[in-house]
């Protein structure tokens, strides 16, 4: 997408490539909307570092950083035994995959990759499949985002308050992002519409990433507090929810989401407001039977405890809020059952959840 920084507007992928020096380029996600700063991993436990870390963070965009990063690990390795070659791809895939645990998009992704490496007779048919694959799925990602849009777009009527939660734009993805998509398609089409951003706490995703997206793209929305939505639906002034996903179970339709997601979709349904989430196909899980399966990452307490923001001078800062003698407890996602969902909004069209199964082959299996 387009980003003004500083009087200067450039277009920019969350996540890159660059072989010529084998480093995935990323953007510092962590100094938004404070600081644009792009930054490079040398190598792919950097790289690993870098999605825990949480430098780049959103199910599609630590996808296509796992798909670079095993493609940057299988680039680095020297030799031509395929044995070695195969232990070594291992090790990488491990690494990358362990770094966050509950979106499947790395896992996917990787899957993809380390099918089409095995098309490759030698160590070096392996690395440059590797490396092609990589940049296809990057690409495929932003080709889903696009598609979502086309189909989202029938949902947003003029003059409709639609509220998202935590960031399920662009730099949750490699470009336009899938909650988004539909929102920039809308805006295309001349369609007037406002967007209410969850802040979303621990990490304020809404309030910091999808709100400096939006602002960027000129699009009409405000930051609420998470505890606000409940008050605007019974007002009627929430006609729509467009969120997006960190795995969805093909088997079921149940949506792992950022935490607070639940919440929403309970709320929603009591005042009978559509509920939709967008995912590329990446986000698919046909494997879980139970979306109590799904790994919910437990972060840190400092999250809860305090925010990251800047102060006077414009320094990156930490500020402490609450009681220091308290525990925590910090569920990074949540689960929203399928029955609270009205669509699942794909780049193949609009499911119910529940019929995500029945349409599998179209969908992507290929496990
Ligand atoms: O912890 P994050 O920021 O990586 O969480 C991911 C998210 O931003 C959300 O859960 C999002 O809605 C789905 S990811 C496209």
């Amino acid at each position: 997408m387009n980003v003004t920084f500083r009087g200067r507007t450039e277009s920019y992928r969350t996540v890159s490539f660059d072989a010529s020096n084998n480093s995935v380029r990323l953007i510092e996600q962590r100094l938004l909307p404070h600081e644009f700063k792009l930054v490079t991993t040398k190598n792919f436990r950097e790289t690993a570092r870098a999605i825990s870390g949480m430098v780049v963070r959103g199910a599609g965009a630590i996808g296509a950083t796992a798909a670079y990063g095993l493609a940057q690990g299988a680039l680095a390795f020297r030799g031509r035994d395929l044995k070695k070659f195969s232990r070594h791809v291992n090790i990488v895939c491990h690494t990358l995959a362990t770094a966050r645990p509950t979106a499947v998009d790395p896992v996917n992704a990787m899957n993809d990759i380390r099918r089409a490496m095995s098309g490759g007779a030698t160590v070096a048919e392996q690395q440059s499949l590797a490396q092609a694959a990589a940049e296809a799925f990057a690409n495929e990602d932003v080709a889903h985002c696009e598609a979502i849009g086309r189909h989202g777009v029938k949902l947003i009527r003029q003059g409709m308050n639609i509220l998202t939660h935590c960031n399920a734009g662009w730099l949750a993805f490699v470009d336009i992002g899938t909650a988004t998509g539909p929102l920039y398609a809308a805006q295309a089409r001349g369609k007037k519409f406002h967007v209410f951003c969850d802040e979303t706490r621990p990490r304020s995703q809404g309030a910091s990433l999808t709100a400096w997206e939006l602002a960027q793209q000129n699009i009409s929305h405000q930051i609420i507090a998470d505890n606000a939505a409940g008050h605007l639906m019974q007002r009627g002034q929430v006609n729509l929810v467009i969120v997006g996903s960190d795995r969805v179970l093909g088997r079921t339709g149940d949506v792992a989401n950022k935490i607070g997601t639940y919440t929403k979709a309970v709320l929603a349904a009591r005042h009978k407001i559509p509920f939709y989430v967008a995912i590329p196909l990446s986000t698919i899980d046909w494997k879980l039977k139970h979306g109590f399966d799904i790994p919910i990452e437990d972060r840190d307490e400092s999250e809860v405890l305090g925010a990251w923001g800047i102060n006077a001078s414009g320094q990156r800062q930490y500020i402490r809020v609450a009681n220091p003698t308290s525990g925590v407890r910090n569920p990074g996602f949540d689960v929203t059952p399928a029955e609270l969902i009205t669509g699942i909004i794909t780049p193949l069209g609009i499911f119910p959840p529940k019929e995500l199964w029945q349409h599998r082959q179209r969908l992507g299996i290929n496990e």
